[in-house]
């Protein structure tokens, strides 16, 4: 049974359709990449994914239990299982590191302050930063707040973790400290959705590749299949012109 299906979705912004016939299963532990051009959508089904925009129509089935977007119990449940970071890290400026992370566990779903306070000693030290519990998102390098995002995320103790183009935002020398956190949260069987443009990352860490385009999840394939041989011509041309860059 997949981790995670979806089924049929469909989203808009202001009656203008965005997502449609959106279908896709997820297994437990898999790493599935969004890739497609800008404006195609990809950042809009992280969103409904997580409920921060409910969709006109469709469903996800979340562990074999359907999960209807218009129930606000299902959703907050399903939130439970999620979580998601975007390429802006939004991190608290005025609060610590440790605060960033520990905040939203303690305050927002109670849990026990000493135990996430150890845990998120852990995930600090996972993500390269356990020199850094007191400093402030201001005195942090953009790779370093990334990672602090990444941690505070963790710290939900999500099984799907959604990650929207975290990179994006980066310099070049800064791209590979954030890959290699995820790389790690890949390699230890977190359930990860990837929007990225850093194609030769997706290609490595990838179960699937799906790609979309205004709208569609266009193919769906493994990554040598989206890569090295596209059946559609809209895959094929995207594929084409990133690969030449
Ligand atoms: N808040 C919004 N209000 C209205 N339209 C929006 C909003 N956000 C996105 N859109 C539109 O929805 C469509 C899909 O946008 P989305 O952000 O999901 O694309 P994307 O694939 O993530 O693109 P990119 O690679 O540039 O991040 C686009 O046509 C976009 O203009
Ligand atoms: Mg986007």
């Amino acid at each position: 049974m997949p981790q995670l299906e979806i089924v049929n979705l469909k989203a808009s912004y202001g009656g203008q359709t965005v997502l449609e016939d959106i279908n896709m299963a997820v297994e437990k532990g898999e790493t599935i990449s969004l890739i497609g051009p800008s404006g195609s959508g990809k950042s809009t089904l992280l969103r409904v994914l997580t409920g921060l925009l409910p969709p006109i129509s469709g469903h996800v089935i979340l562990d074999g239990k359907k999960i209807d977007y218009r129930n606000k119990a299902q959703v907050q449940e399903l939130r439970r299982h999620m979580a998601i970071v975007f390429q802006q890290y939004n991190l608290f400026q005025n609060m610590s590191v440790m605060k960033n992370v520990t905040i939203a566990p303690i305050k927002i779903r109670g849990r026990d302050k000493k135990e996430v306070i150890e845990y998120a000693t852990h995930l600090l030290e996972r993500v390269g930063l356990a020199d850094k519990h007191d400093a402030y998102p201001d005195e942090l390098s953009g790779g370093q707040k990334q990672r602090v995002a990444i941690a505070r995320a963790l710290a939900l103790r999500p099984d799907i973790i959604l990650l929207d183009e975290v990179t994006a935002a980066l310099d070049p020398e800064l791209v590979n400290e954030v890959l290699d956190v995820v790389r790690l949260m890949a390699s230890q069987g977190m359930t990860m959705f990837i929007v990225s443009h850093e194609m030769a990352f997706v290609r490595e860490v990838s179960a699937k590749v799906v790609f979309m385009a205004s709208g569609h999840v266009v193919e769906v394939g493994t990554p040598e299949q989206i890569f090295d041989n596209p059946t559609q011509q809209r895959t094929k041309d995207f594929v084409g012109k990133i690969l030449r860059h």
